[in-house]
């Protein structure tokens, strides 16, 4: 029992919201995200590495945090406002958040 969970474990690291993953790193890009955002270090924002780390198991965070990053905000990781974000189409920011709550 153990060791299959152990296992499963490890399917779940290697999985599909990779750090390494070049689309969804191009997307974060795109979308300026990396002006303010590195996946392992804070930089203006805080890394999103955290990010996934603070909200895991709460479903529902990608809704929140969909909202959070389309209109900006401050708060939750310190003083230093998100800015909004408006320009960036709702269905990538989604897809966003959710790989990046998705990061291990
Ligand atoms: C101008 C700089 C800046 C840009 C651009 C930016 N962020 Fe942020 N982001 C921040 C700051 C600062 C915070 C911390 C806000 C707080 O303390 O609540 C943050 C927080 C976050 C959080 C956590 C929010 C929370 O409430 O815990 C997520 C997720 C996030 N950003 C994703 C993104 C994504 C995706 C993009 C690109 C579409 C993006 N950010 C663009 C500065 C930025």
């Amino acid at each position: 029992m153990r060791a299959s969970c152990a296992f499963l474990v490890a399917l779940l690291v290697a999985g599909p919201a990779a750090a390494g993953d070049s689309a969804m790193l191009e997307l974060a890009d795109k979308s300026r995200c990396t002006a303010c955002h590195d996946i392992h270090e804070q930089v203006t924002g805080p890394a999103w590495i955290e990010v996934a780390k603070r909200y895991r198991g709460d479903k529902d965070a990608v809704e929140r945090l969909v909202a959070k990053v389309r209109d900006g905000g401050s708060g939750n990781w310190g003083t230093v406002p998100m800015s909004p974000n408006k320009r960036v189409p709702e269905d990538n920011i989604r897809k966003l958040v959710t790989w990046i709550l998705a990061l291990k």
